[in-house]
């Protein structure tokens, strides 16, 4: 496995291994991995002949008071954990190199924002958006895999690539959980233990609506009750959104039918964690 930091050096890369007719599987992330982004390297493995990741965490698309300066960071960590995936390169650029000067264009994401996480976090999927394009310049791929943790973020790079005319195909990969449940993320390291048990009751409460669901339950303020009393119950988070909307165009709907994504935020002492279940309903 090669790092390598600057931009110049990784599109050189990548320009000969397309020139070589190879094709690249290609992983963003924010670092400090865990078993959610390994999969996704996983998947990238058996599928192309090349795998690069990056790891870059993105200012641009996090909030003033939001977590930039905490978030979890630990190159060398990550370094051998990336190394015992058998992946090929690393590119791991400082925010100096990935914005050199303030930015003159950026890239504004207008439809599904106002909703879920770009209603809560303005601008974040702009930083998403901006630093996706400038990433997908660079790396090429011929896969791009994203996990459907962050289904919004999924939905918008879908638009993305098919706005944009990029060639490349979007690899969505099923959510990793810890044992209690836990959707597997960077910022759980930020949950103090007695936090780490409660927010199982993320996962639990969404499970509950399902299998309300599963026994004839189509009434979307009955399932989100069923969501708030679950989480009020078993944990101190403060609940930030629970939503029930049509999935992938995340528009209201009147009664649960169809593809559907049941989506929650919530809040802890330092850390806010998302989790949803996207399920068809007939
Ligand atoms: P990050 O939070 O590091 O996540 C990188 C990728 O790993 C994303 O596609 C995310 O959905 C996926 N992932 C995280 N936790 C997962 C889990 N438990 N199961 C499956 N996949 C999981 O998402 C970002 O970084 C950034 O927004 C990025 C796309 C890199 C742009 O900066």
């Amino acid at each position: 496995m090669r790092v390598i930091t600057t931009v110049q050096e990784m599109q050189e890369i990548i320009q000969q291994v397309k020139a070589e007719k190879k094709s690249v599987g290609f992983v963003p992330t924010m670092g400090f991995l865990h078993e959610g982004h390994l999969t996704l390297l996983r998947n990238a493995r058996k599928e192309n002949d090349i795998v690069a990741m990056s790891i870059f965490v993105n200012p641009l698309q996090f909030g003033p008071n939001e977590d930039f300066a905490t978030y979890p960071r630990d190159f060398e960590r990550d370094r051998s954990l990336a190394e015992k995936e058998n992946i090929d390169f690393l590119f791991y650029p400082s925010v100096a190199e990935m914005y050199p000067s303030e930015a003159s264009i950026s890239v504004i994401v207008k439809d599904r924002t106002d909703v879920l996480c770009g209603k809560s976090r303005p601008g974040h999927f702009d930083g998403v958006a901006t630093v996706l394009t400038k990433l997908f310049n660079i790396m090429m791929p011929t896969r791009a895999y994203f996990g459907k943790k962050d289904a919004q973020q999924v939905a918008v790079i879908d638009s993305l690539i098919k706005d944009f005319n990029f060639p490349i195909k979007l690899i969505p990969v099923d959510i990793v959980r810890e044992e209690n449940g836990l959707a597997k993320s960077s910022r759980n390291v930020n949950l103090e233990p007695y936090e780490r048990e409660q927010a199982a009751a993320l996962y639990r409460s969404l499970q509950k609506a399902r299998s309300a669901i599963e026994e004839g339950e189509r009434d979307i303020p009955e399932l989100k009750k069923i969501i708030e009393t679950t989480i009020l119950n078993e944990s101190q988070g403060n609940i930030d959104y629970i939503e029930i909307y049509s999935y992938p165009e995340l528009k209201p709907i009147d009664k649960a039918s169809g593809s559907i994504i049941m989506a929650i935020a919530v809040k802890f002492s330092k850390v806010r964690l998302i989790d949803n279940i996207i399920m068809s309903v007939k």
